[in-house]
């Protein structure tokens, strides 16, 4: 048989999808498993966009589409982004694409060659890395710190800039630790970047999920808008992981380039569920509200439970959907611990090491499950955290 691309080796992957095959098989020889491991809200998506979806099926929009998204969608983000982040944005720079994940792979692709560096937070989304490493540039880690509320610092930043770094990711709220960028840190981040000819990635899927913070983007500063990739999508805020929706401003030289990859790879976007996403943006927001209302609950609840676990202390998350606590003191590896946590105790969670090195001594515990569950996910941790260590 021919032999597989080499650069295959260097395509990581996401974990969380790993461990649901896992814990589904578990379910599937009669186990049982409480899910705490995948990032999707478990809200289903509210009526009036389901609804909107239907018609526009139903209405015929069932062809291909312009690759760069519907006019109306386009219109619809960048008026969303404008109000929603105080920028003026124009419509013409923004694409649609399915979902905000190909908006970072197709970022790094159109922007780093080999032998750029990259800057990109750690603990941070697996695909960051993955994707840095697929272009055949290099990943320059940053560290994201417990001690500083699961944040940077500018001169942590500044001191990894180089000649040669050619794109900065940054995320906030954060997965997997739920730590923010405050308006402070980014104002020193703006100042940073500033001096620094580079592009910027500002990944902000979560941004409309914050508890009693408000949301500051990089691109808001003198200059910056015209070198981010601003990207948002459907998935976390209206609980549309399954349609495939996400969006992004882009600076102007490189929406050519992105709808051209885009072309290449995807054609265009479900019209339909575009359709659907008009229906999202524009329309009533209190199923959003009430589930974020729910998520804080649940925050809270599992952030309680688990600061009483032995060897486990948590800080309280700013935003998304995940609690990342500090499991160091169970003596534990975060792997050994997952493992353990799905295999002994049925709660399927995923090891801080999962979003890169940095990760060692946390878990990720994903919020978005009932308050029941969470409690007996607790419960199930501390049996297992209880049980006398073998002699
Ligand atoms: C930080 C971050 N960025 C991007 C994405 C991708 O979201 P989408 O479903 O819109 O592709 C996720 C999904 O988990 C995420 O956590």
């Amino acid at each position: 048989m021919a032999s597989l691309a080499a650069s295959l080796d260097r395509l990581g992957t996401e974990t969380a999808f790993e461990v649901l095959a896992r814990a589904k098989a578990l379910e599937a020889s009669g186990r049982r498993v409480i899910h705490l491991e995948i990032g999707e809200p478990d809200f289903e998506t509210p009526a009036h966009i389901v609804e909107a979806g239907m018609k526009a099926l139903r209405d015929g929009h069932t062809h291909y589409c312009p690759a760069a998204g519907l006019p109306v969608l386009r219109e619809a983000c960048a008026e969303h982004l404008s109000r929603h982040r105080g920028l003026a944005i124009d419509p013409g720079r923004v694409l649609v694409a399915p979902g905000a994940k190909p908006f970072l792979f197709f970022g790094v692709l159109a922007t780093c060659d080999p032998g750029d560096e990259v800057i990109y937070p750690n603990p941070g989304f697996p695909i960051y890395e993955s994707v840095i490493r697929w272009a055949g540039a290099t990943p320059v880690p940053l560290p994201i710190v417990e001690e500083r509320g699961f944040a940077f610092s500018a001169d942590d930043l500044a001191e990894r800039l180089s000649p040669r770094t050619k794109l900065v990711i940054l995320n906030s709220p954060a997965n997997p630790t739920g730590g923010i960028v405050d308006r402070e840190l980014n104002v020193e981040i703006a100042r940073v970047l500033a001096g620094h000819d580079c592009w910027i990635v500002s990944d902000e899927v979560y941004a409309e999920m914050l508890y009693d913070a408000e949301h500051a983007t990089v691109a808001s500063h003198e200059g910056l808008l015209e070198r981010t990739i601003l990207l948002d999508g459907f998935s976390k805020t209206f609980a549309m992981t399954g349609w495939r929706l996400g969006y992004a401003a882009l600076p102007a030289p490189l929406v050519e380039p992105i709808t051209r990859l885009m072309i290449n790879s995807v054609s265009c976007t479900a019209p339909a569920v575009q359709l659907a996403g008009v229906a999202a943006l524009t329309g009533p927001r209190d199923e959003v509200d009430l589930m974020l209302a729910e998520f804080r609950r649940r925050r809270d609840a599992v952030v309680a439970g688990l600061n009483e676990l032995p060897g486990v202390s948590c800080v309280v998350p700013r935003g998304a959907f995940y609690a990342f606590p500090n499991v160091s003191g169970t003596g534990l590896a975060a792997k050994e611990l997952a493992d353990r946590l799905l295999d002994e105790a049925g709660v399927a969670v995923l090891a801080g090491t999962a979003f890169g090195e940095y990760g060692e001594g946390y878990l990720r515990l994903s919020y978005a499950n009932s308050l029941e569950n969470i409690e007996q996910a607790l419960a199930s941790m501390r049996s297992l955290l209880e049980e006398p260590v073998p002699v």
